[in-house]
């Protein structure tokens, strides 16, 4: 992969580049819950979006995608978002960085991935995510993490239409190695939690099924949390989120909101609380109720937050029935992508042989598992 992008750039443009990375996350535990300010647990994998990438000394972004074979060029100054849809991130990206008061010249990149993309592993975050790094040491703009995980945050917002939580972009920044991050997403405080137990494998299996509706849907998880918020601030004036909200306000309120309001916020306020237990379950190193917890996070996340589809569901219910596995649950933002799974490395052939199975008996479908480690942040290669 970075062969291929040191060769397109030297096929491409003059100058020399310099060479970035930053990488996809998985997440443990606590999905839905970064923006309704809960907690989540993830941690960035060796899996990354590369940027290659130096200054023009024009006005001119030109951005050269081996994968699409194609080459995206605007200036700075352009209003007009780009056509072509993977070159938004970049042009949007700058566009953050512009509106926090950076000064951004024109540059040459290309960029490239090995993170599968659509299986719900934060290909668009990292993406983002590298172009901010990149442009921030390029062109000395002095930014904090903190501040680049906002930036491309806001990006997915403006330029991609989803109105994500912090937890990719802040996932891809901050990870270490063999560590998981415990992040509160509203002071934003964390602590990293060393995830290596002995004896046992996180499998990633890959449905290869993606929803058009997954951007639309997810916004509307997120309008159906805060029409929750609104409605108990008018008995509880201090609530800000989902946060503030414990399961005795809710259910002193059921009658008066829809049910589907009553089973999204449940679910955030349950979700917040099954991490919180999986988090002190990590410290004792007990991994069965880690396992137990992840099975919960999957049941609220198909019945009430109804994110999941029959893909996800069925590989779940196959892990959840084997006798190797822990723990398993659909992870991201849903409606497609992957499950992930808690498996004893003894099982783990066999049990990707029976998703497989069972995967393409019943739907006539590829799964594909996908292997991950826990690597590091954002970071400069050469
Ligand atoms: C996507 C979003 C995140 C988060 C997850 C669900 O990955 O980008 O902010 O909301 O879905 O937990």
């Amino acid at each position: 992969m970075l062969e291929i992008i040191r060769q397109c750039f030297k096929q491409h443009f003059t100058a020399n580049g310099k060479l970035y990375a930053a990488p996809g996350r998985i997440n443990l535990i606590g999905e839905h819950t970064d923006y309704n300010l809960g907690f989540v647990l993830p941690g960035a994998i060796d899996k990354s979006f590369y940027m290659m990438v130096a200054p023009n000394g024009t006005q001119v972004c030109n951005v050269f995608s081996p994968h699409f074979n194609a080459m995206v060029s605007f200036n700075v100054d352009d209003t007009d978002i780009p056509e072509a849809q993977w070159s938004r991130y970049v042009y949007g990206e700058v566009k953050e960085l512009q509106a926090l008061g950076c000064k951004i010249g024109g540059f040459d990149a290309v960029v490239a991935s090995d993170i599968p993309i659509g299986a719900g592993i934060s290909s668009s975050a990292a993406f983002t995510t590298v172009t901010g790094v990149a442009l921030n040491d390029l062109f000395d703009l002095g930014l904090n993490r903190m501040q680049l995980a906002k930036a491309g945050q806001m990006c997915e917002h403006h330029y991609v239409g989803v109105r994500c939580g912090i937890m990719d972009q802040f996932a891809s920044l901050h990870g270490e190695e063999g560590k998981l991050i415990r992040l509160d997403c509203r002071s934003l405080e964390y602590q990293l939690v060393p995830f290596s137990p002995q004896g046992l494998k996180i499998v990633l299996l890959d449905t290869l099924v993606k929803h058009s509706l997954a951007s639309s849907e997810y916004n509307l998880r997120r309008a159906d949390c805060e029409a929750g918020v609104a409605h108990l601030k008018q008995s509880y004036p201090h609530i800000e989120s989902l946060r503030d909200v414990t399961m005795e306000m809710l259910e002193a309120h059921r009658s008066e909101v829809t049910p589907v309001v009553y089973n999204r916020c449940s679910f955030v306020i349950e979700e917040n609380q099954r991490l919180l237990d999986a988090c002190a379950a990590l410290e004792q190193g007990d991994y069965k109720s880690v396992g137990l917890y992840m099975y919960g996070s999957h049941h609220g996340l198909s019945k009430k937050y109804e994110v999941s589809c029959p893909e996800l569901d069925l590989i779940q219910e196959v892990a959840q029935k084997h006798d190797g596995v822990l723990g398993a649950r659909m992870m991201g933002g849903g409606f497609g992508g992957c499950t992930i799974n808690l498996v004893q490395e003894e099982a783990v052939e066999d049990f990707i042989l029976a998703c497989k199975e069972r995967y393409n008996k019943k739907l006539w479908k590829e799964l594909r598992p996908i292997e991950v480690a826990i690597g590091s942040g954002a970071r400069i290669i050469s």
